[in-house]
């Protein structure tokens, strides 16, 4: 069995217990993850293969060694792809998650099946496309709701049994689900969106994380963009930008987010920060949160980031960040958790 030990706040080491005995090697998971998704090209035109390459380099070089990507992250596989580039000659620096489940099908839909054979399946593919033997945290992107989440479980329980992951995660699951997996697979960690403005986690799964110390990963921190501040109020998004869909950018909604982003703007110029500094540093200081997984596309934004680490918001920021959130108040389009 392998599960969480021990955090640290900012620089958290992730030890690892492998059938109760500690195993030689420790993970040590730093509070930023890269999330690989946009780098797949699928829904951000103009991501090369070069930049992809480049952005996952430069995560490296800035100690987010913690690289999260998915089967279905390019119609091919794109994401796992541009990282087996990317690691060549590091991949002893690295921490690969990956996910099974999700697959495109023709014209561009997405469908989830979460049946034993498909699992295996994929992630063979995965890992010859990663050119690795071992992928370090597997998770199950979504629950398939076609097929008891006992049957995928014991898929992932096969992988770990066989040494093929060394970990395994449930990414979209709610509490209940969690439950049922772990009857059937020990769960490392759990993989939801999580940000500012969207923060559905808190009164449920995120306790009960906790209370089984599996790590919580969240994604979305950025809200796909928003919290950057880079977005203007009269934003066009192209239409193979998938933004446009979500609520979050839309008519009214998205007026009253960038008021919200105006709001903590001139928190983090008050403290002599960039906003994203700010928005990573405080969703890494949430209780519970273990790993923030941003997403990004290209190195000089890594390097952006990256700086958070070195942030710390004093209780007075915090709180005013919190008001802030209070006034903004409940966001449309929120999903159930
Ligand atoms: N488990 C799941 O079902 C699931 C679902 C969604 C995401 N994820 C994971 O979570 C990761 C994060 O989610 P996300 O990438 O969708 O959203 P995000 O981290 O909230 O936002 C990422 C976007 O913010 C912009 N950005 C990042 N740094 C910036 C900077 N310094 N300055 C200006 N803009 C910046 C980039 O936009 P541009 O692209 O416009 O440059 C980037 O693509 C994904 O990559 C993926 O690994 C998992």
């Amino acid at each position: 069995m392998l599960k969480l030990l021990r955090k640290h706040h900012t620089n958290q080491i992730i030890h690892l217990v492998i059938n109760g005995a500690r195993v030689k090697k420790q993970i040590t998971l730093p509070s930023l993850a890269l999330g690989c998704w946009p780098l797949a090209g699928m829904t951000r035109v103009g991501v090369t293969r070069q930049a992809a390459i480049e952005t996952v380099a430069a995560a490296i070089d800035h100690g987010i060694t913690h690289l999260d990507t998915a089967y279905c992250y390019g119609e091919n596989g794109e994401s796992e792809k541009a990282i087996a580039q990317a690691i060549k000659g590091r991949q002893n620096e690295v921490t690969i998650a990956s996910k099974c489940g999700i697959h495109w099908q023709a014209g561009k839909k997405q469908a989830v099946d979460g049946q034993p054979d498909t699992i295996i399946r994929e992630v063979k593919e995965s890992l010859v496309r990663l050119q690795l033997d071992k992928i370090d945290l597997l998770y199950l992107h979504t629950p398939d709701p076609n097929i008891p989440i006992q049957e995928s479980a014991g898929a992932l329980r096969r992988l770990l049994d066989e040494g093929i992951v060394r970990a395994v995660g449930l990414s979209n699951g709610n509490v209940e689900e969690c439950q049922l997996f772990a009857e059937i697979c020990p769960l490392t960690a759990c993989q939801r969106h999580f940000n500012m403005l969207q923060q559905e986690i808190r009164p449920v799964l995120l306790p009960y994380c906790q209370s089984k110390q599996i790590a919580m990963v969240a994604y979305w921190p950025l809200m796909k963009g928003l919290l950057t501040g880079r977005m203007k109020r009269d934003q066009i998004f192209s239409h193979t930008d998938s933004r446009h869909k979500y609520l979050m950018f839309q008519g009214e909604e998205f007026q009253k987010n960038l008021d919200f982003v105006n709001a903590i703007q001139s928190l983090a110029a008050q403290q002599n920060m960039s906003l994203v500094s700010l928005v990573l540093a405080w969703t890494m200081a949430q209780k519970g949160i273990t790993t923030v997984l941003f997403g990004a596309t290209s190195a000089k934004q890594v390097a952006t980031n990256a700086q958070a680490l070195a942030c710390h918001l004093d209780d007075s920021t915090i709180f005013a960040i919190n008001e802030a959130i209070q006034q903004r108040g409940p966001i449309l389009g929120s999903r159930k958790v």
